[in-house]
């Protein structure tokens, strides 16, 4: 077990396009699948890029819990991806809070696709390629960004929803309840940002 230092917004790692793995199934790898799934876990997060952990490879790691699933969605268990892929399905985006190992206690509305094509392989050398939606394209869309370079208040369309999570409890802005009741998003006061 290792659990390895995470790189935070301004560090160069996070700012520069990671590179493609070449073997997939390399026992590397795995190792550094183990060691981000350790980090991830020790640091709360529930999605980390290897960019993240001061690695520039096309290497991510997450998992979706119930507790974020909308209707319709399947739990997605612990999950390592390598050379991801997205391609969106639809040109509709969605409103939704992110929070990120990298950006250490913020949190931001972020516009993301709705739907998303996903292609990637595994560490075991299964292809993947299926539609995701929901929070799962959101943590997806996060994490590639991640590997190209890009954290997510860039992503921001307005920055006066980039708020201290513990500020939150003061309440949501209005601005973002508008924005999200338009769109037909639950607005829960008590929003637990997820950190991925
Ligand atoms: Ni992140």
């Amino acid at each position: 077990m290792a659990i390895l230092k995470i790189a935070r917004m301004g560090h160069p790692v996070l700012r520069h396009k990671a590179d493609p793995v070449a073997d997939p199934t390399a026992p590397e790898v795995r190792q550094l699948v183990a060691d981000m799934v350790d980090t991830m876990e020790d640091a709360g997060g529930t999605g980390l890029a290897a960019p993240q952990v001061h690695i520039s490879a096309r290497v991510v790691v997450y998992k979706v819990s119930a507790t974020r699933l909308e209707e319709g969605e399947e739990e997605v268990p612990l999950t390592a991806l390598v050379n991801p892929v997205l391609t969106p399905v639809d040109r509709e985006k969605i409103h939704g809070w992110e929070g990120c190992l990298s950006v250490p206690g913020l949190t931001g509305l972020v516009p993301r696709h709705r739907a998303v094509r996903l292609q990637a392989i595994t560490p075991e050398g299964e292809m993947i390629d299926r539609t995701v939606t929901g929070f799962h394209a959101r943590v997806l869309q996060h994490e590639i960004d991640h590997l190209d370079g890009k954290l997510y208040p860039q992503r921001m369309d307005d920055l006066s929803l980039l708020l201290f999570q513990e500020e939150m409890r003061f309440g949501i802005p209005e601005r973002a309840r508008d924005l999200m009741e338009s769109e037909s998003i639950e607005v829960d006061d008590a929003q637990d940002v997820e950190t991925v």
